[in-house]
C-alpha cells in the first residue's frame, strides 16, 4: 500500500460499520439459498394451519409477508413464489403485499423486482423499506402475516452501538474470541434480539408467524463459514506483519456479527419480553453443507478446478465481509482490497475447505400472553 500524501493511517472518528453485501451477493450465496429446502415444508405446514384465515380475510386486506434483511430480494423469491401459489390455491384473488426490509441501497432490489417472476403476478405488490430491522416500522403495525428472516439476524445493530466495540488487535469476528472478550458481544446480541422481537410483536397480526433461519454456532469450529473468517483474519495479520496494515487498521477490521448458540437463542426466546407476545412453535439446529465445495470436491486434483473453487470461496467471503474491511482501512485502496481477497483465494487453493452454514430454524406465533408470561 502506498501511503497517500498526508495519510498516516489514522481512522476517521466518524467511522461506522454498515454491513451490507457486495452487488454480486445473490449470485454467490448458493449455500444460504439451500436453507430453503428446510424452510419451505415448515412454512407450507403453517399455511395449512391458517387455511381458513386466508380464505376468510376481508377482500381489502392484503396478506403481508415481510422479509427482514432481504438483500436484493433474489434469495427469498422461490420461497415467496411458493407461498403466493399456496395462497392463490385457497383464495384466487387474495391480494398479497411483499415488504422487503434492508439497510442496503434499494437499487439492487429495484433491478431484481423489475425482472422477477413475482412482479408479473396479479395482485402481488412489493415495497422496499431501507431501514434497520432493529428500528420501528409504524407503517406495518398490526399488518404482517408472515415475518421472515434468513441469514441476517447475526448482524449486530451497528447504528446504536459505539464503534469501539468492534475493535480487536488480532481477531476480526466475535466467534473467534473467548471468555469476557466474547461475552460483550453476547450481551450486545441479546440486547439486539430483544429489540427485534419487541418491534416484530407490534407488526404481526394475531396468529401471524415469525419464521427465522438464523445462523448459529454449534461449538468448536462448527459456526458458519468459520474457515472463511479464520483465513481472512490470517491474511489481514500477514499484511500487518509486512507493514501493509497499521496496528490501528488491523484493530478496526472487524465483521460486526455474532453467531449465537441455539441455547443462547432459546434463552432470549424464553424471556418474558418475548413470551409475552409469542409462542415458540419450533427451534431446530441444522447444517447446510457448503454448496461450492460439495460440487467440486471430487475434482480438486485438477489445478484449474481447484483454482476455480478457491476463487468462488473467496468471492463468497468477500460478499459479506468487504463492507467491514473497508471501514477498517484508513483510506480507499481498491488495490489492497483486491489483494486481501486474492490472498484469501490463494489460502483456499493451498488448503481447500468448505464453508458450511449452521442454522437455527425458529418459528414463533404471535399471540398475546400465550402462556400467561408475566401475569
Ligand atoms: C447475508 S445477507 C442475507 C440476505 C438474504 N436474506 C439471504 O437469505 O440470502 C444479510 C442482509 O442483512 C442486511 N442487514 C444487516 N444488518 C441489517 C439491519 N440492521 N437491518 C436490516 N438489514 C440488515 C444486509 O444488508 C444484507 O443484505
Amino acid at each position: 500500500m502506498i501511503p497517500m500524501p498526508g495519510n498516516n493511517h489514522t481512522l476517521p472518528a466518524s467511522r461506522r460499520y454498515r454491513p451490507s453485501m457486495t452487488r454480486d451477493y445473490s449470485q454467490i450465496s448458493d449455500t444460504a439459498r439451500a436453507v430453503d429446502r428446510f424452510v419451505l415444508p415448515r412454512i407450507v405446514s403453517y399455511l395449512e394451519s391458517i387455511r381458513q384465515t386466508i380464505a376468510g380475510m376481508p377482500a381489502e386486506t392484503p396478506f403481508v409477508i415481510a422479509d427482514y434483511g432481504a438483500a436484493d430480494g433474489v434469495n427469498s423469491s422461490r420461497l415467496f413464489e411458493r407461498i403466493v401459489r399456496y395462497i392463490r390455491e385457497v383464495h384466487p384473488s387474495r391480494s398479497i403485499r411483499l415488504v422487503y426490509v434492508d439497510i442496503a441501497d434499494p437499487a439492487s432490489f429495484d433491478l431484481f423486482w423489475e425482472g422477477s417472476h413475482l412482479s408479473t403476478l396479479d395482485h402481488v405488490e412489493a415495497e422496499y423499506i431501507q431501514r434497520s430491522f432493529y428500528e420501528p416500522f409504524p407503517e406495518l403495525a398490526g399488518r404482517v402475516n408472515i415475518g421472515f428472516s434468513s441469514t441476517a439476524l447475526h448482524w449486530l445493530d451497528t447504528k446504536t452501538v459505539d464503534p469501539d466495540l468492534f475493535q480487536h488487535p488480532t481477531c476480526i469476528q466475535a466467534n473467534q474470541l473467548s471468555g469476557a472478550e466474547c461475552g460483550r458481544f453476547v450481551e450486545r446480541w441479546k440486547h439486539d434480539w430483544r429489540i427485534f422481537f419487541h418491534e416484530r410483536s407490534r407488526e404481526l397480526v394475531d396468529g401471524g408467524i415469525v419464521f427465522l433461519a438464523s445462523l448459529t454456532s454449534l461449538g468448536a469450529d462448527r459456526w458458519p463459514a468459520s474457515a472463511g473468517y479464520d483465513n481472512l483474519r490470517d491474511v489481514c495479520c500477514s499484511l500487518h506483519r509486512e507493514g501493509r496494515l497499521s496496528d490501528e487498521e488491523l484493530r478496526a477490521i472487524f465483521i460486526p456479527d455474532y453467531f449465537a448458540t441455539p441455547d443462547e437463542m432459546k434463552s432470549v426466546l424464553d424471556e418474558e419480553i418475548v413470551r409475552r407476545h409469542f409462542a415458540l412453535k419450533g427451534i431446530d439446529a441444522i447444517t447446510v453443507p457448503c454448496a461450492y465445495f460439495g460440487r467440486m470436491q471430487d475434482t480438486l486434483e485438477n489445478p484449474e478446478e481447484r483454482r476455480r473453487l478457491a476463487h468462488s470461496l473467496a468471492r463468497v467471503v468477500r460478499a459479506w465481509s468487504e463492507s467491514s474491511i473497508r471501514v477498517g482501512l484508513s483510506f480507499e485502496d481498491p488495490g489492497l482490497i483486491d489483494e486481501i481477497y486474492n490472498r484469501l483465494a490463494d489460502t483456499f487453493f493451498e488448503n481447500p475447505e468448505g464453508l458450511p452454514y449452521q442454522y437455527c430454524l425458529i418459528e414463533l406465533v404471535r399471540a398475546d400472553n400465550p402462556d400467561g408470561a408475566g401475569e
